[in-house]
Parts: structure tokens; C-alpha cells; sequence
């Protein structure tokens, strides 16, 4: 079982796409566990105040950090699981860093909002992460993305543990086309490889078809993925077809 300790102004935006998806599924099953915390909860002014004006001036508001550090020190969790901050300044999140993730059993998001969040927040983080080069109003769908990258990875969660597998990045390449019936839709044809009943035929083309993404659209993933003498040839094809 793995558990997501999320704080967020916004609890529902996170607990509402997580009962709704295949993560909710995992929550049902047992495999997966979300909680919120709100730092508004954990303000003790009349005005619940979460944020304030940036010293030195400048335009918006800040994150206060008394609520967040109250909210942050009222998990139940363990000392040693990693705390993650979403941030567009954070590394880039990919596939290799949800696969490392998804062996946790606890993992803390801390999602900034507004215009920013006071600095001394970020000593609260193991890990700083963004989900691209743009600027999101919140860290909430940014903190949605890793639950839902890393939760997918927890065996349980998906049907088959073998097509999360066998997808897209798990072994460094894009994942090639897929088809299903009927054989012929509008003049396009289900290629005959896969119709027939050779499973090595099919492996040997679905690799080779997962090269050819590769090469066409992420030809970067080429130099980092582990590739056999014959799918190096298949490359060389490839570079040769296309020069
Ligand atoms: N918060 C705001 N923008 C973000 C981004 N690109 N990634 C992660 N968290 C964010």
C-alpha cells in the first residue's frame, strides 16, 4: 500500500480526481491511500490568513509558512519517505523518477498556489519537481500528475501489471501502434503481422514499430535506451531510409 500525504489550499480538486479514476480503483482495492492536509486549518488568526505581502514589495501574495509547517508536521508519516514540491524552478518529472517513486510507502506532496510560497518552505522538501517548462496557477494538478504517474506504477492498481510493462518510456522507447477489430475501418487495414497467430512474428514487429516512433518522433530517447545489436541495425535502416 502506497499513501499520498498531500498539503493543499484545495482538497477537493485532489480528492475528487482521485475517487474518480483508475487511481480511485486502487484506493478501493487497498493498493493506494490519499489524504489532504489544509494549511488553512492550521491557522490560528480570525481570518484564516494562509498568505500575506512579499517583503521588499512586489505584486501578489506569498504562502505564509506557519500554516504550511503545521499542516507538514501533523502528518503521521515516517521521517525517512520523501517529500516532493511541486514548482516550475523543480527538476523535470519523467517516467524514471515515478518508477523510483512507486516503490514508497509513503510519499508527501506539498503544492505551492498563488504567486509563490515564503523560501523557508522549500526546506520542508526531499525532492522538487515540475511537469514542464509553463507556470500552473497551483501545484495541484502538477501533485495529480505524480499521484497518478506513480500510483499506475503500484502492482494492483492497473488490471495487467504486464501492459504497464510493456508501455510507452518503461523500457526507454515509445510504444508502437495498437489495433483492435474490425480487421478494416474505412479503407485502413489491421496489419496482417498482428493478425495472425506467430507471437515471435508479432514481437519481433512490435519492437521494430517501437523503434520507428522512437526514431521519428524522440529520436533523443535512442542514446539512452537499452538496444540489442539487431535493434541497432533496424536503426541504421532506418537513418538510411530517411537520408
Ligand atoms: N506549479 C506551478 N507550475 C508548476 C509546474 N510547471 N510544475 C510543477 N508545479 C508547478
Amino acid at each position: 500500500m502506497l499513501t499520498f500525504h498531500v498539503i493543499t489550499l484545495f482538497p477537493e480538486l485532489i480528492s475528487n480526481y482521485v475517487e474518480t479514476s483508475i487511481i480511485g480503483r486502487g484506493i478501493k482495492a487497498g493498493k493506494l491511500c490519499v489524504r489532504t492536509y489544509n494549511p488553512r486549518d492550521f491557522t490560528t488568526d480570525s481570518y484564516r490568513k494562509v498568505d500575506d505581502t512579499p517583503y521588499g514589495g512586489g505584486v501578489g501574495m506569498v504562502l505564509k509558512p506557519e500554516p504550511f509547517f503545521a499542516a507538514y508536521e501533523s502528518i503521521p508519516r515516517n521521517a525517512d519517505s520523501p517529500v516532493l514540491l511541486m514548482s516550475p524552478q523543480g527538476e523535470r518529472f519523467a517516467h524514471s523518477s515515478a518508477s523510483k517513486l512507486s516503490d514508497s510507502l509513503e510519499i508527501t506532496i506539498l503544492c505551492g498556489h498563488y504567486e509563490g510560497f515564503d523560501e523557508r518552505i522549500r526546506t520542508l522538501a526531499t525532492h522538487e519537481f515540475s511537469i514542464g517548462d509553463y507556470v500552473l496557477t497551483g501545484g495541484e494538478l502538477a501533485s495529480l500528475v505524480i499521484i497518478d504517474a506513480v500510483g499506475r506504477l503500484v502492482p494492483g492498481v492497473v488490471g495487467k501489471h504486464l501492459s504497464v510493462q510493456t508501455e510507452s518510456f518503461s523500457d526507454g522507447l515509445l510504444e508502437g501502434p495498437s489495433y483492435t477489430k474490425p480487421v478494416e475501418f474505412r479503407g485502413m487495414q489491421v496489419p496482417e503481422v498482428v493478425r495472425g497467430g506467430n507471437h515471435k512474428a508479432i514481437a519481433a514487429w512490435r519492437r521494430q514499430e517501437a523503434l520507428r516512433r522512437t526514431f521519428e518522433r524522440r529520436p533523443d530517447l535512442l542514446e539512452t535506451a537499452e538496444l540489442s545489436d539487431e535493434d541497432r541495425r533496424y536503426i541504421r535502416f532506418l537513418s538510411e531510409q530517411t537520408s
